[in-house]
């Protein structure tokens, strides 16, 4: 990398749906238990678009809310959007163009599908875009209506999934800032223990693909705690750093297990880390940029702070980087 050319991210928003689904109302309608949501995953209640809303909706909410934080200046020159997501509204036009027309920028606009580690994804191409000089301005959004994929008679998925978005601008930032490191990775291998059809019929080891999200919750499990140590490892070492350096952990809010699993293996004290998983269930591409905003909100993030953020998700992928946040961190909620 240029040395002289870092990007980072320099405004944030975030949405999630007003309408709010408890353990309480799961249990009037499938046989589960607040007790077993709540030991096994942490999940207390998740936040569920309406039926009319889908995920350009959220998306744009999250922008909105994005320059209520920042500004209207926030967006002048985003030459690129990108929006990480695995429930676009269709599967062309993609979702980014329809954000690029809402908010009528002068820009590139693509979807980037990677799982639920789609927005580290989308900030690592973000990088990429910036740092090589291609992109003056990225937008960078995770947005998801996954209660809309999620079968609601199989218990086993329908209690850990909610809805949301978030939306990131990264361009340069000066030093000390910025994404310090970016760890994405990918074992196809494991491709049927998550997924869901679109227009195949089966993978390619014969798994029968279906209209409703599948999933092997022991093996993704297994696979979570492996790959959030060895990315997180990676990606603190790969910032040049030691894992006393990390001012908060931000991890993907699927289960609170897993957090804690990852916490331990990096030693870092529950103060460190940000969980919301109690409050969203896992709502994928947009639980990351949720999470940090709840963070900034709480006034838990000052300038300089390195934030560890890692995520894993169907592929298998998986995705880890180090931010130094900036000055700018004091945009919170009015
Ligand atoms: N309510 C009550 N019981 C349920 C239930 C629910 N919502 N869902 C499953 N069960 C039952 C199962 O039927 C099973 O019953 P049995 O023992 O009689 O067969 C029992 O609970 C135990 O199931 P098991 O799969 O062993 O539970 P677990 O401890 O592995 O927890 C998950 C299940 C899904 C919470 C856990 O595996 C997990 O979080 N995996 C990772 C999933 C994930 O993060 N996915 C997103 C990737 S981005």
């Amino acid at each position: 990398m240029n040395d002289a050319v870092r990007a980072g991210i320099t405004a944030l928003g975030v949405y999630a749906p007003p309408k709010v689904v408890s353990n309480a109302d799961l249990e009037q309608i499938m046989d589960t238990s607040d007790e077993w949501i709540t030991s096994r995953t942490g999940i207390r209640r998740r936040h569920v678009a309406a039926d009319d809303e889908f995920t350009s909706d959220l998306a744009f909410r999250a922008v909105e809310d994005l320059l209520r934080r920042h500004g209207d200046h926030a967006l002048n020159g985003v030459d690129m959007v990108i929006v990480a997501t695995n429930t676009p509204d269709a599967l062309f036009p993609a979702t980014a163009a329809l954000v690029q027309e809402r908010f009528k920028l002068r820009a590139g606009a693509f979807d980037l599908l990677a799982a639920c580690p789609g927005w580290i994804y989308a900030i690592g191409a973000a990088k990429a875009f910036v740092e090589s000089g291609q992109c003056r301005k990225v937008l960078a959004i995770g947005a998801e209506a996954l209660t809309k994929v999620v079968d609601w008679d199989d218990r086993s998925t329908a209690v850990l999934f909610g809805d949301g978005a978030g939306a990131t601008v990264v361009e340069r930032v000066p030093e000390p800032y910025g994404i310090k490191s970016m760890v994405l990775g990918a074992d196809g291998g494991g491709a049927h223990h998550l997924h869901m059809r679109s227009v195949g019929r089966c993978l390619p080891n014969g798994t029968p693909l279906g209209k409703y999200m599948a999933m092997n919750g022991r093996e993704v499990f297994k696979f979570a705690v492996r790959v959030m140590d060895t990315a997180t490892v990676q990606a603190v070492a790969e910032a040049g750093l030691v894992p006393d350096d990390i001012s908060l952990f931000v991890p993907h809010q699927a289960n609170l297990r897993i957090i804690d699993a990852a916490r331990e293996r990096l030693r870092l004290p529950p103060e460190r880390v940000v969980v919301t998983v109690d409050e969203y269930g896992n709502n994928s591409t947009a639980s990351i940029p949720l999470a940090i905003a709840h963070a900034l909100d709480a006034g838990r993030v000052d300038a300089g702070d390195n934030l560890l953020v890692v995520s894993f998700g169907a592929g298998l992928t998986w995705a880890a980087a180090v931010i130094t946040w900036g000055p700018w961190a004091e945009a919170r909620r009015a």
